[in-house]
């Protein structure tokens, strides 16, 4: 542990005065420890012990561009010089909610808050508003927030979260009441006919289905063909609305999330991450009729929407990555294969049961015999996380940061010799760790 001896004391220290040491549960699962960092630029991240790592966690997908773009940074200190808050509007507001409505198919009318936890909040709300009734469905294995109402079959022992086709409505959290669990009814991701058969049984009590566009917190899970176009007839046919949670998809897949890559338009759609290139926005965009509401008899505040900050380096990270038409997605595309395939072929290689599966821009690695992952349980029950969390610390060694889940994010910052490095690291630390 030499070369993070600071990060080590400092964990020690920030144990005294922060729970455990961190102010987001996720980061606990940090491999040797949560490590403390210092700077960041482009792809790379330095901890204090003066070691730098290509990054792949990107602040859990929302460095796109890469750590401390200039073009963000500059409209941001630009716009921040003429003040922050205004507790009213500003033309920055407008300016990226045209964009939204420009880009993103779905979008007639947005919404700003500072998270994607908010912005669920915010769906489930007008949903249940617009169709009065009060249940959800949501899949087992999708993350949509801490919140209590939300924090539901995100990561169940299998063992107790019963039959596959029904799952059981399973707790997130100590501290959760079972009422927050009430409204929901939990379904495997992709398995259409379980859905149609669950609304032949009680559609008229969906308010709506809320699905991330590609399952991105367990795996990277993409729709199987048909899947989602599926769930929007079903919206339909019932009454209820059809509402994708695209906080990591949106700006990720594309210009249009996922969206516009997978040929659906959802009622509601949220978007957060890669939206504003590494600081706090949020949005909620749908259709004029419902997302109207917000500003009749549905409440939606907050004192901090559409700050200046947020509003800048919105604009800023989304005319970047509209430049040229969105040619910065074929680049991103481009390294995110070349890492795609690189991985897989070191695999074979080795003869390991390496599995790289997802889109060039958010992809996931696992050590499984399966030839695909499909739902929550094949993540659960067949990938290898012990091992996995081996190789991240493997890595780690070796000047690259994976996030423990498995998941890859790729930025337009990372070159093609950093991409060459990595695969470099990828195979000595696929050898220690076997
Ligand atoms: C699909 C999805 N929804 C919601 C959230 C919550 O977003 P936030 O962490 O910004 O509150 C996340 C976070 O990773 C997410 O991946």
């Amino acid at each position: 542990m030499d070369q993070w001896q600071k990060s080590q004391a400092m964990f020690e220290r920030a144990k005294q005065s922060l729970a455990g040491g961190v102010s987001s549960n996720v980061r606990l699962l940090a491999k040797p420890f949560p490590l403390f960092f210092d700077h960041a630029e482009g792809a790379l991240i330095y901890d204090v012990d003066g070691n730098a790592y290509i990054d792949y966690a990107l602040g859990q997908g929302p460095l796109i561009l890469g750590h401390s773009h200039p073009a963000i940074l500059d409209a941001v200190n630009t716009a921040m010089r003429r003040g922050q808050l205004y507790a009213g509007q500003s033309e920055l507001e407008i300016t990226v909610a045209e964009a939204l409505v420009r880009l993103i198919p779905s979008a007639q009318l947005c919404r700003f808050g500072l998270s994607g936890s908010e912005m669920v909040q915010a769906a489930m709300r007008l949903a249940r508003a617009v169709t009065g009734r009060t249940k959800i469905l949501r899949f087992e294995g999708h993350y949509h927030g801490w919140f209590d109402n939300v924090l539901i079959s995100v990561g169940p022992p299998v063992d107790k979260a019963g039959p596959r086709e029904r799952p059981n409505v399973m707790p997130g959290t100590k501290g959760q009441t079972a009422s927050a669990l009430e409204d929901f009814v939990v379904l495997p991701w992709n398995d259409l006919a379980l859905v149609e058969k669950l609304f032949a049984e009680m559609g008229d009590q969906i308010a709506a289905i809320m699905t991330e566009g590609m399952m991105c917190n367990t795996g990277a899970i993409p729709p199987e063909p048909g899947f989602l176009q599926g769930l929007r007839r079903l919206c339909d046919q019932y009454g209820a609305l059809f509402y994708l949670d695209e906080t990591i998809t949106g700006f990720r897949l594309g210009l249009q999330g996922a969206q516009g890559r997978f040929g659906v338009t959802p009622d509601l759609s949220s978007f957060a991450k890669a939206m504003a290139g590494g600081f706090a926005n949020a949005a909620l965009v749908g259709k004029h009729d419902y997302m109207i509401r917000f500003a009749q008899d549905v409440n939606h505040s907050g004192t901090f929407n559409s700050n200046v900050i947020s509003m800048a380096a919105s604009a800023a990270a989304i005319a970047e990555l509209e430049k040229d038409n969105g040619a910065i997605y074929q680049h991103l595309e481009a390294t995110g294969t070349t890492l795609m395939d690189g991985i897989r072929a070191i695999g074979q290689r080795l003869g390991l049961p390496l599995h790289v599966q997802g889109f060039p821009t958010a992809f996931h690695v696992s050590f499984t015999e399966l030839s695909a992952i499909k739902d929550y349980r094949d993540y659960a029950l067949h990938c290898d996380k012990e091992r996995y969390g081996r190789f991240v610390l493997a890595m780690l060694t070796r000047g690259v940061r994976l996030i423990e889940r498995g998941v890859w994010y790729i930025s337009a910052a990372h070159s093609e010799e950093q991409v060459a490095k990595t695969l470099l690291a990828v195979e000595a630390a696929l050898q220690e760790v076997g």
